[in-house]
């Protein structure tokens, strides 16, 4: 595929030259978020910051599942308004719409068309034994729609129309990227031809720590209420810091924290220098913390942290015309080659001939 280069930032011609020779060989990585809220720093240190660091060794599409999200049926306002708020926070946290492809996938009509054509091929059992439909129909039995029990085609359809090779995911979407194995090689078989290649999941959990709540429990999330969002305002953080759960502090010296505590330290060691950290896991050692100077400290860090972010994403906030121009970029970009799969994958199918 040839990568189209813009003139977005007309400042950073090296980074283009650099760009133009190595694209072509590198691995296609591709990653999709679904637009239900703003970004936090869980998504920042479990997957954001390495996708800043996959952009400049891979080519990368990143994209906003919005199509995805219409199994909710969100009000349009609200979808709108999600949309634009992930394209910020994504651009914010250094993801460069130049050295990666970053669109909305709805901006890539080729989806719903891909998307289609693989539902021929996928069957109602399959479908209705995935584990993401089977708690779908538990948490809202009164809108099981079409859309949820097809999800896992749509993504597959995500991920094959751009050919990726790596598809960075959580645990939870590992089982949807089996499936998209199972479609690809299903197609192939089928039309007997070697067209879509098998993605693998890439988990960098080995290399990056997975952020815990402030309620104790092992993971942040955006719907359970224990999250530290990138856009939240120093005296939210203070706020959600403080009232962080802990114990009634350690009694016996080098004693192992509980969960809670040892949350606090995970978060502390990614957002604290690394003398604040040691102060304070020697004081739990000794017996001597004080959980609300802790608290304190990790909350003005957390804000020292988010601070550049925050300031970008207030910024970008105001940029209507930067944000349409990087939208627009994106979707040329991706419908590239989202085009010329539509294309190839007609004529396999038998389309277009007289
Ligand atoms: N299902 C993913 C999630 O809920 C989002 C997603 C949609 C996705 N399409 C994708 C992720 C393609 C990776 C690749 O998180």
């Amino acid at each position: 595929m040839d990568i189209i280069f813009h003139d977005i930032h007309s400042d950073k011609p090296q980074k283009q030259e650099y760009l133009i020779e190595l694209k072509q060989d590198m691995d296609i990585v591709l990653s999709g978020i679904r637009p239900t809220g703003n970004l936090h720093l869980g998504n920042y240190f479990g997957a954001a910051k390495n996708f800043v660091k996959m952009q400049y060794e891979n080519q990368c599409y990143f994209f906003i599942a919005d199509y995805h999200s219409l199994t909710t049926h969100p009000h349009p306002e609200n979808l709108q308004q999600n949309v634009r708020q992930i394209l910020i926070e994504y651009l914010a946290m250094g993801i460069d719409p130049e050295a990666a492809t970053l669109y909305a996938q709805s901006d890539i009509p080729e989806t719903a068309e891909l998307y289609m054509f693989l539902n021929m091929n996928a069957y109602l059992g399959e479908l209705e034994r995935c584990t993401s439909f089977k708690d779908k129909v538990r948490q809202q039995p009164n809108n099981i729609n079409a859309g949820l029990l097809t999800y896992p085609t749509l993504m597959a359809a995500d991920i094959l129309i751009h050919h990726a090779d790596k598809v960075p995911v959580g645990k939870d979407q590992e089982q949807h990227l089996e499936m998209t194995r199972v479609f690809a090689n299903r197609f192939n078989k089928m039309y007997g031809v070697s067209y879509f290649k098998e993605p693998q999941a890439y988990n960098f959990n080995r290399q990056l720590v997975k952020i815990p709540g402030l309620d104790g429990s092992t993971k942040m999330g955006k719907s359970t209420g224990n999250a530290i969002f990138l856009n939240d305002e120093p005296a939210v953080i203070r706020k959600k810091v403080m009232k962080a759960k802990t114990d009634a502090g350690p009694t016996e010296m080098n004693q192992q924290p509980p969960q809670e505590i040892e949350n606090l330290f995970t978060i502390m060691k990614n957002v604290c220098p690394e003398d604040t950290y040691q102060y304070f896991r020697e004081a739990y050692n000794n017996c001597t913390i004080r959980y609300g100077e802790m608290k304190k400290q990790l909350a003005e860090d957390i804000i020292t942290f988010c601070a550049p972010i925050k300031e970008r994403i207030d910024e970008l906030s105001k940029d209507d015309a930067y944000l349409l121009k990087v939208r627009a970029l994106g979707a040329e970009k991706a419908r590239e080659s989202a085009r010329k799969t539509l294309r190839e994958v007609r004529q396999i199918i038998g389309f277009g001939n007289i």
